[in-house]
């Protein structure tokens, strides 16, 4: 699968490496591409438009309020847009329009899965590297965009993928950040998860 991964931080870098090492084509979007080529030489680096143009799949691996800047100028029409990204100001301010959904607003005609937001980007592409249990959230009102996203989750080595339903769900998973943030100052570490514990029980049952 062709895909376009925007921003080539600690997020675009991992995902965009991970693709890659699993034979995906990728092209990486960057404010400064001929920079950046040098950085990742064995992948490709353009603009971010070309590298929206250029996938099948579009990874938003931007800060979140820029994103909406850059993705603004893409061609997403009709594009799985996978959307990794938080507003910098969700860590201390309420959120008025959830960046996903805001990104679904932009761009009417793009297929927008959130999913991976509240994962510490070295374990979005290597979950089995923090032992035990621990649970990814995924959501879209496009469920054959989001079975096709689920798909990439299993082959990054997701196992526990806890589907939330439509874009509704996007407020809730941006609003784990602040958690993520208060737990990341405690444990001192970004290397923990969430997880969601079932037994299997109904309350009544
Ligand atoms: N880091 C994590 O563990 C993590 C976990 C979950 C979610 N996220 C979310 O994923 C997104 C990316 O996070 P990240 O940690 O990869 O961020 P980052 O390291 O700061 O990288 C973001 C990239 O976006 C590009 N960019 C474009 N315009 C920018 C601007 N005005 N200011 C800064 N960068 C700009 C830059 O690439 P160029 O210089 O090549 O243009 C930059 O490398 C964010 O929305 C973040 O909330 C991060």
């Amino acid at each position: 699968v062709k895909f376009g991964v925007l921003g080539t931080g600690m997020v675009g870098a991992a995902v965009g490496g991970k693709l890659a090492s699993l034979g995906h084509e990728v092209t990486l979007g960057s404010r400064d591409p001929i920079g950046k080529a040098a950085v990742f030489p064995s992948l490709r680096v353009g603009t971010a438009q070309d590298a929206a143009a250029f996938g099948e799949i579009v990874v938003n691996a931007l800060p979140g309020e820029q994103s909406l800047l850059i993705l603004r100028g893409c061609d997403l029409a009709g594009k799985i847009v996978i959307d990794i990204g938080n507003y910098d100001s969700a860590v201390d301010q309420p959120i008025i329009t959830p960046l996903g959904q805001a990104i679904q607003a932009l761009q009417p005609k793009a297929r927008v899965v959130k999913t991976l937001n509240s994962v510490s980007a070295h374990l979005m592409v290597d979950p089995q590297r923090l032992q035990g249990h621990h649970s990814v959230f995924i959501a879209s009102d496009d469920a054959e965009a989001k079975q096709v996203v689920k798909g990439i989750l299993v082959e990054f080595g997701w196992k526990d993928i806890v589907d939330l339903g439509g874009q509704a769900a996007f407020r809730a998973m941006e609003q784990l950040i602040p958690l993520w943030m208060a737990l990341e100052s405690t444990l001192g570490s970004t290397h923990f998860s969430h997880a969601v514990v079932q037994d299997g029980l109904s309350p009544k049952g």
